[in-house]
Protein backbone atom coordinates (compact mmCIF):
# COMPACT_ATOMS: atom_id res chain seq x y z
CA UNK A 1 0.00 0.00 0.00
CA UNK A 2 2.86 2.11 -0.35
CA UNK A 3 1.45 4.35 -3.07
CA UNK A 4 -0.70 5.57 -0.37
CA UNK A 5 1.68 7.12 1.13
CA UNK A 6 1.83 9.70 -2.23
CA UNK A 7 0.46 12.86 -1.41
CA UNK A 8 -1.11 12.70 -5.08
CA UNK A 9 -2.82 9.81 -4.25
CA UNK A 10 -3.95 11.12 -0.58
CA UNK A 11 -5.45 14.15 -1.95
CA UNK A 12 -7.11 12.73 -4.73
CA UNK A 13 -8.47 9.95 -2.43
CA UNK A 14 -9.48 12.92 -0.19
CA UNK A 15 -11.60 14.81 -2.64
CA UNK A 16 -13.54 11.74 -4.21
CA UNK A 17 -14.19 10.51 -0.73
CA UNK A 18 -15.39 13.80 -0.23
CA UNK A 19 -17.46 14.24 -3.29
CA UNK A 20 -19.22 10.71 -2.97
CA UNK A 21 -20.00 11.71 0.75
CA UNK A 22 -21.72 15.47 -0.13
CA UNK A 23 -23.31 13.72 -3.26
CA UNK A 24 -25.11 10.41 -2.03
CA UNK A 25 -24.46 10.58 2.08
CA UNK A 26 -26.31 13.61 2.60
CA UNK A 27 -30.40 12.92 3.00
CA UNK A 28 -32.49 14.50 0.93
CA UNK A 29 -29.80 15.04 -1.60
CA UNK A 30 -27.81 18.60 -1.51
CA UNK A 31 -28.73 20.83 -4.39
CA UNK A 32 -25.56 21.19 -6.81
CA UNK A 33 -24.89 24.87 -5.94
CA UNK A 34 -24.22 23.52 -2.66
CA UNK A 35 -22.60 20.44 -3.84
CA UNK A 36 -19.79 22.77 -5.70
CA UNK A 37 -19.51 25.53 -2.95
CA UNK A 38 -18.48 22.68 -0.28
CA UNK A 39 -16.52 20.91 -3.05
CA UNK A 40 -14.74 23.86 -3.43
CA UNK A 41 -14.05 24.27 0.09
CA UNK A 42 -12.31 20.55 0.42
CA UNK A 43 -10.28 21.38 -2.66
CA UNK A 44 -8.79 24.42 -0.60
CA UNK A 45 -8.36 22.49 2.29
CA UNK A 46 -6.54 19.85 0.73
CA UNK A 47 -4.49 22.32 -1.49
CA UNK A 48 -3.45 23.32 2.37
CA UNK A 49 -2.84 20.47 3.44
CA UNK A 50 -0.38 19.25 0.58
CA UNK A 51 1.03 22.61 0.90
CA UNK A 52 2.07 22.75 4.34
CA UNK A 53 5.95 22.11 4.03
CA UNK A 54 8.00 21.96 0.79
CA UNK A 55 8.17 18.34 0.87
CA UNK A 56 4.32 17.37 1.05
CA UNK A 57 3.84 19.98 -1.90
CA UNK A 58 7.02 18.23 -3.66
CA UNK A 59 5.37 15.08 -3.38
CA UNK A 60 2.51 16.42 -4.46
CA UNK A 61 3.42 18.24 -7.66
CA UNK A 62 5.92 15.27 -8.73
CA UNK A 63 3.25 12.81 -10.39
CA UNK A 64 1.70 15.83 -12.00
CA UNK A 65 5.09 16.99 -13.12
CA UNK A 66 5.75 13.56 -14.73
CA UNK A 67 2.97 13.05 -16.58
CA UNK A 68 3.69 16.37 -18.27
CA UNK A 69 7.23 16.29 -18.81
CA UNK A 70 8.65 13.01 -18.61
CA UNK A 71 9.72 10.99 -21.72
CA UNK A 72 8.02 7.30 -20.54
CA UNK A 73 5.24 9.09 -19.52
CA UNK A 74 4.42 10.22 -23.31
CA UNK A 75 1.36 7.39 -23.73
CA UNK A 76 -0.41 8.43 -20.56
CA UNK A 77 0.04 12.06 -21.78
CA UNK A 78 -1.20 11.82 -25.31
CA UNK A 79 -4.03 9.83 -24.01
CA UNK A 80 -4.90 12.63 -21.18
CA UNK A 81 -4.84 14.92 -24.36
CA UNK A 82 -7.43 13.12 -26.16
CA UNK A 83 -9.62 12.39 -23.40
CA UNK A 84 -9.58 15.77 -21.12
CA UNK A 85 -11.18 17.73 -24.25
CA UNK A 86 -13.51 14.88 -24.85
CA UNK A 87 -14.90 14.99 -21.54
CA UNK A 88 -15.16 18.60 -21.32
CA UNK A 89 -17.21 18.36 -24.92
CA UNK A 90 -19.23 15.66 -23.55
CA UNK A 91 -19.82 18.05 -20.65
CA UNK A 92 -20.82 21.15 -22.25
CA UNK A 93 -23.24 18.98 -25.05
CA UNK A 94 -25.35 17.76 -21.63
CA UNK A 95 -25.65 21.33 -20.57
CA UNK A 96 -26.71 22.65 -23.96
CA UNK A 97 -28.78 19.95 -25.21
CA UNK A 98 -32.49 19.93 -25.60
CA UNK A 99 -33.69 18.28 -21.98
CA UNK A 100 -36.83 16.04 -22.46
CA UNK A 101 -39.72 18.69 -20.92
CA UNK A 102 -42.66 17.60 -19.38
CA UNK A 103 -45.68 18.28 -21.71
CA UNK A 104 -47.43 21.87 -20.93
CA UNK A 105 -50.52 20.52 -18.59
CA UNK A 106 -53.60 20.62 -20.60
CA UNK A 107 -57.13 20.70 -19.35
CA UNK A 108 -60.05 19.60 -21.02
CA UNK A 109 -62.79 22.61 -21.11
CA UNK A 110 -65.68 19.96 -21.89
CA UNK A 111 -65.06 16.89 -20.81
CA UNK A 112 -67.53 14.08 -21.33
CA UNK A 113 -70.28 14.38 -19.41
CA UNK A 114 -71.37 11.39 -17.16
CA UNK A 115 -74.74 9.26 -18.17
CA UNK A 116 -76.73 10.21 -15.42
CA UNK A 117 -76.62 12.46 -12.36
CA UNK A 118 -77.91 12.14 -9.04
CA UNK A 119 -79.80 15.61 -8.22
CA UNK A 120 -81.19 15.73 -4.87
CA UNK A 121 -82.02 12.21 -4.60
CA UNK A 122 -83.29 11.71 -8.14
CA UNK A 123 -81.19 10.24 -10.91
CA UNK A 124 -81.80 12.28 -13.93
CA UNK A 125 -80.33 11.03 -17.43
CA UNK A 126 -77.97 13.43 -19.22
CA UNK A 127 -76.81 11.46 -21.96
CA UNK A 128 -79.81 11.76 -24.63
CA UNK A 129 -81.83 14.25 -22.39
CA UNK A 130 -83.56 17.02 -24.20
CA UNK A 131 -84.46 20.34 -21.83
CA UNK A 132 -88.38 19.64 -21.17
CA UNK A 133 -89.61 22.95 -21.02
CA UNK A 134 -89.28 23.58 -24.71
CA UNK A 135 -91.84 21.10 -25.13
CA UNK A 136 -94.34 24.06 -24.06
CA UNK A 137 -93.81 26.63 -26.25
CA UNK A 138 -96.89 28.85 -25.03
CA UNK A 139 -95.00 28.65 -21.72
CA UNK A 140 -91.36 29.86 -23.75
CA UNK A 141 -91.56 33.48 -22.80
CA UNK A 142 -92.21 32.84 -19.17
CA UNK A 143 -89.49 30.44 -18.76
CA UNK A 144 -86.82 32.65 -20.43
CA UNK A 145 -88.11 35.24 -18.42
CA UNK A 146 -87.27 33.26 -14.68
CA UNK A 147 -84.36 32.31 -16.26
CA UNK A 148 -83.11 35.51 -16.93
CA UNK A 149 -83.86 36.57 -13.30
CA UNK A 150 -81.80 33.58 -11.51
CA UNK A 151 -79.30 34.51 -13.74
CA UNK A 152 -79.25 38.57 -12.79
CA UNK A 153 -79.14 37.00 -9.26
CA UNK A 154 -76.97 34.22 -9.16
CA UNK A 155 -74.77 34.03 -12.17
CA UNK A 156 -74.06 37.86 -13.31
CA UNK A 157 -70.99 38.53 -10.98
CA UNK A 158 -69.08 36.15 -12.68
CA UNK A 159 -70.42 35.52 -16.03
CA UNK A 160 -71.19 39.15 -16.69
CA UNK A 161 -74.20 41.21 -17.55
CA UNK A 162 -73.66 40.66 -21.44
CA UNK A 163 -72.76 36.77 -20.64
CA UNK A 164 -69.32 37.10 -21.84
CA UNK A 165 -67.66 35.94 -18.81
CA UNK A 166 -66.29 39.67 -17.51
CA UNK A 167 -68.51 39.65 -14.08
CA UNK A 168 -67.22 41.69 -11.46
CA UNK A 169 -65.34 38.59 -10.11
CA UNK A 170 -64.03 37.35 -13.39
CA UNK A 171 -60.38 38.64 -13.16
CA UNK A 172 -59.65 37.07 -10.15
CA UNK A 173 -60.17 33.16 -11.57
CA UNK A 174 -58.26 31.14 -13.16
CA UNK A 175 -60.11 29.41 -15.32
CA UNK A 176 -61.69 32.27 -16.30
CA UNK A 177 -65.36 32.04 -15.94
CA UNK A 178 -67.32 30.34 -19.87
CA UNK A 179 -67.85 33.14 -21.97
CA UNK A 180 -71.43 32.59 -23.44
CA UNK A 181 -71.15 34.52 -26.67
CA UNK A 182 -68.24 32.46 -27.63
CA UNK A 183 -68.96 30.14 -30.40
CA UNK A 184 -66.75 27.57 -28.21
CA UNK A 185 -68.82 27.36 -25.19
CA UNK A 186 -72.96 26.74 -24.94
CA UNK A 187 -73.83 26.64 -29.09
CA UNK A 188 -71.67 23.19 -29.67
CA UNK A 189 -72.62 21.89 -26.11
CA UNK A 190 -76.13 19.72 -25.87
CA UNK A 191 -78.56 21.74 -23.02
CA UNK A 192 -78.14 18.22 -20.59
CA UNK A 193 -74.67 19.16 -20.61
CA UNK A 194 -75.55 22.49 -19.12
CA UNK A 195 -77.71 21.11 -16.70
CA UNK A 196 -75.26 18.72 -15.07
CA UNK A 197 -72.17 21.83 -15.26
CA UNK A 198 -74.90 23.80 -13.48
CA UNK A 199 -75.97 21.22 -11.08
CA UNK A 200 -72.89 20.04 -10.21
CA UNK A 201 -70.52 22.95 -10.99
CA UNK A 202 -66.70 22.90 -10.65
CA UNK A 203 -66.30 20.16 -8.14
CA UNK A 204 -68.75 17.99 -10.26
CA UNK A 205 -66.21 18.29 -12.95
CA UNK A 206 -63.95 14.58 -13.40
CA UNK A 207 -60.12 14.15 -13.14
CA UNK A 208 -59.26 15.44 -16.61
CA UNK A 209 -60.34 19.02 -16.29
CA UNK A 210 -57.79 19.93 -13.65
CA UNK A 211 -55.26 21.13 -12.87
CA UNK A 212 -56.96 24.32 -12.02
CA UNK A 213 -59.85 24.21 -9.96
CA UNK A 214 -62.86 25.68 -11.51
CA UNK A 215 -65.07 27.97 -9.12
CA UNK A 216 -68.02 27.69 -11.12
CA UNK A 217 -70.16 26.76 -8.18
CA UNK A 218 -72.76 23.63 -7.96
CA UNK A 219 -76.17 24.87 -7.92
CA UNK A 220 -77.83 21.91 -7.25
CA UNK A 221 -78.84 23.22 -3.33
CA UNK A 222 -79.76 26.26 -4.21
CA UNK A 223 -81.85 26.01 -8.04
CA UNK A 224 -84.70 23.58 -8.48
CA UNK A 225 -84.44 21.41 -11.49
CA UNK A 226 -86.98 23.52 -13.52
CA UNK A 227 -84.88 26.66 -12.75
CA UNK A 228 -81.95 25.37 -13.90
CA UNK A 229 -83.72 24.40 -17.08
CA UNK A 230 -85.31 27.75 -17.44
CA UNK A 231 -81.52 29.79 -16.70
CA UNK A 232 -80.36 27.26 -19.50
CA UNK A 233 -83.47 28.77 -22.03
CA UNK A 234 -82.14 32.38 -20.88
CA UNK A 235 -78.52 31.39 -21.76
CA UNK A 236 -79.62 30.37 -25.58
CA UNK A 237 -81.90 33.58 -25.70
CA UNK A 238 -80.09 36.03 -24.49
CA UNK A 239 -76.89 35.07 -26.86
CA UNK A 240 -79.10 33.52 -29.97
CA UNK A 241 -77.13 30.75 -29.76
CA UNK A 242 -78.62 27.41 -30.65
CA UNK A 243 -78.03 23.95 -28.33
CA UNK A 244 -76.27 21.39 -30.12
CA UNK A 245 -78.78 18.31 -30.93
CA UNK A 246 -77.89 14.89 -29.51
CA UNK A 247 -76.44 13.17 -32.69
CA UNK A 248 -79.17 10.52 -33.70
CA UNK A 249 -77.71 8.53 -35.58
CA UNK A 250 -77.36 5.62 -33.10
C1 LIG B 1 -68.05 32.27 -8.80
C2 LIG B 1 -68.13 32.45 -10.21
C3 LIG B 1 -69.22 31.78 -10.99
C4 LIG B 1 -70.57 31.85 -10.79
C5 LIG B 1 -71.31 32.62 -9.71
C6 LIG B 1 -71.17 31.08 -11.82
N1 LIG B 1 -70.21 30.52 -12.63
FE1 LIG B 1 -70.51 29.35 -14.23
N2 LIG B 1 -68.52 29.10 -14.48
C7 LIG B 1 -67.57 29.74 -13.73
C8 LIG B 1 -66.26 29.39 -14.22
C9 LIG B 1 -64.94 29.86 -13.66
C10 LIG B 1 -66.46 28.52 -15.31
C11 LIG B 1 -65.39 27.90 -16.22
C12 LIG B 1 -64.79 26.69 -15.63
C13 LIG B 1 -65.69 25.51 -15.71
O1 LIG B 1 -66.08 25.12 -16.82
O2 LIG B 1 -66.03 24.96 -14.65
C14 LIG B 1 -67.89 28.35 -15.44
C15 LIG B 1 -68.52 27.55 -16.38
C16 LIG B 1 -69.86 27.48 -16.58
C17 LIG B 1 -70.50 26.65 -17.57
C18 LIG B 1 -69.80 25.69 -18.53
C19 LIG B 1 -69.62 26.33 -19.89
C20 LIG B 1 -68.81 25.44 -20.79
O3 LIG B 1 -68.49 25.89 -21.90
O4 LIG B 1 -68.49 24.31 -20.40
C21 LIG B 1 -71.84 26.90 -17.48
C22 LIG B 1 -72.93 26.28 -18.33
C23 LIG B 1 -72.02 27.85 -16.42
N3 LIG B 1 -70.81 28.18 -15.88
C24 LIG B 1 -73.26 28.34 -16.04
C25 LIG B 1 -73.45 29.13 -14.91
C26 LIG B 1 -74.74 29.52 -14.44
C27 LIG B 1 -76.06 29.22 -15.13
C28 LIG B 1 -74.55 30.22 -13.29
C29 LIG B 1 -75.59 30.83 -12.37
C30 LIG B 1 -76.65 29.94 -11.94
C31 LIG B 1 -73.12 30.28 -13.06
N4 LIG B 1 -72.49 29.61 -14.06
C32 LIG B 1 -72.53 30.92 -11.99
C33 LIG B 1 -67.77 30.59 -12.66
C34 LIG B 1 -69.00 30.93 -12.14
Amino acid sequence: MSFLRSRFVQAALILVLSAVILRFGIRPPAPWSVFTLYMAVVFLAVLIFVSSDSDSWRGFIRPIRSTLVDPDQRVLRSALVVVIPLLLGYYAYTQAAAKPQAPAELRAVHPAPPDTIQFRGKQINISGAENPLRKDQASRQKHVAAGAALYIRNCVYCHGDNLDGQGHFARGFNPPPANFQDPGTIAMLQEAYLFWRIAKGGPGLPRESTPWNSVMPSWEDRLTEEQIWQVIMYLYDATGQQPRRWETAH
